[in-house]
């Protein structure tokens, strides 16, 4: 089952350059988190803080009963078996084949025999379609195999907790709708916490639970996916709704003066909010919500054509359809 990561107070820098100060977030147990912002808003970073590969200057992160940042090596050697890291390059062995990069974690930290150790490295090269690829090395492979041979080996060990860095960076759109599919099936299926970094808006408005959102050196606002897709704060509207006007130019910030010159426009209405992305056996994974849950608790009226499908089907009646007929895990 999946744990929480509690991050409080956290503040990094690099020499004079402050990435980000005071993030403080709770990425839910077994749920999927997306976490987006601007390029060099310290999304990287804040994974690598994570998982100890970074320290933070200060603040904490409590993982399973841990502090991170101040494990020992020893320590951080164990926390990082419970996680299942795809950095945002893939990160691997360029002289070792595909096989051997995904094998790495189960030869690293099991003592699984050859045989057992190729029935999963074959499983989960099958799962992110990778089969056949099994002697190619790293330069010898797209980009877009690269990251889905770093999810692999991501996955090897059983994770309770899985960080991906941009896994949809220079997928095509089909692909990304497959890895997608595969995230949502894999929390299903592992109960895993998922947390994915992304730029794709497409992606951040289906998949996950809750999002978030990093600019300006901080956490603007991290919560359940429909309070971020209501939003009007102008960052996150902007943002979440990929538009122009707002807060966020070309080069992160803009300039007072190119801000006043567009006027004081209010936020546009949000678009419509669509229906989670579901698993594939057509069950509510047992964290999902009901669509329209959130915003019904907190009165906020849904952007109109929430929750419609692109088959037009509305889920506020088809989730209760499924309930009724039991397939909601109670
Ligand atoms: N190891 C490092 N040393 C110094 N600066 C770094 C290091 N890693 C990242 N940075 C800087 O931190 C900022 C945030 O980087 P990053 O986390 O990669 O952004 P993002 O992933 O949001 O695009 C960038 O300005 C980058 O240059
Ligand atoms: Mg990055």
């Amino acid at each position: 089952m999946g744990v929480e990561i509690r991050v409080e107070g956290l503040r990094k820098s690099f020499g004079r350059q402050v990435i980000w100060e005071d993030v403080t977030l709770t990425v839910p147990a077994g749920e999927i988190s997306a976490l987006l912002g601007p390029s060099g808003t310290g999304k990287s970073v804040f994974l690598k803080n994570l998982v100890g590969l970074l320290r933070p200057d200060r603040g904490h992160v409590y993982v399973g009963g841990g502090d991170v940042p101040r494990l020992r090596e020893d320590q951080l050697y164990e926390l990082r078996r419970r996680f299942g890291v795809l950095f945002q390059d893939g990160a691997l062995f360029g002289s070792m084949n595909v096989f051997d990069n995904i094998a790495f974690p189960l030869r690293e930290h099991t003592r699984k025999k050859e045989t057992e150790i190729r029935r999963i490295v074959l499983e989960k090269m099958e799962m992110v379609g990778l089969t056949g690829a099994e002697r190619k090395l790293p330069g010898e492979i797209s980009g877009g195999m690269k990251k889905r041979a770093g999810l692999a080996r991501a996955l090897v060990l059983d994770p309770e907790i899985i960080l991906a860095d941009e896994p949809d960076s220079g997928l095509d759109p089909v692909r990304t709708a497959y890895l997608n599919q595969l995230f949502v099936d894999l929390n299903a299926e592992l109960g895993a916490t998922f947390l994915i970094v992304t730029h794709d808006i497409g992606t951040a408005r289906v998949l996950p639970d809750n999002l978030g959102l990093l600019f300006r050196r901080g956490l603007v606002m991290f919560g359940p996916r429909e309070m971020i897709l209501s939003s009007t704060h102008p960052a996150v509207n902007q943002f979440f709704n990929a538009r122009r006007q707002g807060p966020i130019g070309m080069a992160e910030e803009k300039d007072l003066a190119r801000m006043e010159g567009e006027g004081q426009a209010p936020p546009a209405m949000p678009a419509p909010i669509p229906p989670q992305l579901m698993p594939s056996d057509g069950r509510p994974r047992p964290s999902m919500r009901r669509p329209g849950e959130w915003l019904a608790r907190h009165r906020v009226t849904p952007p109109p054509g929430s929750f419609v499908d692109d088959q037009g089907r509305d889920w506020l009646t088809e989730w209760d359809r499924l309930v009724r007929s039991g397939q909601r895990p109670a």
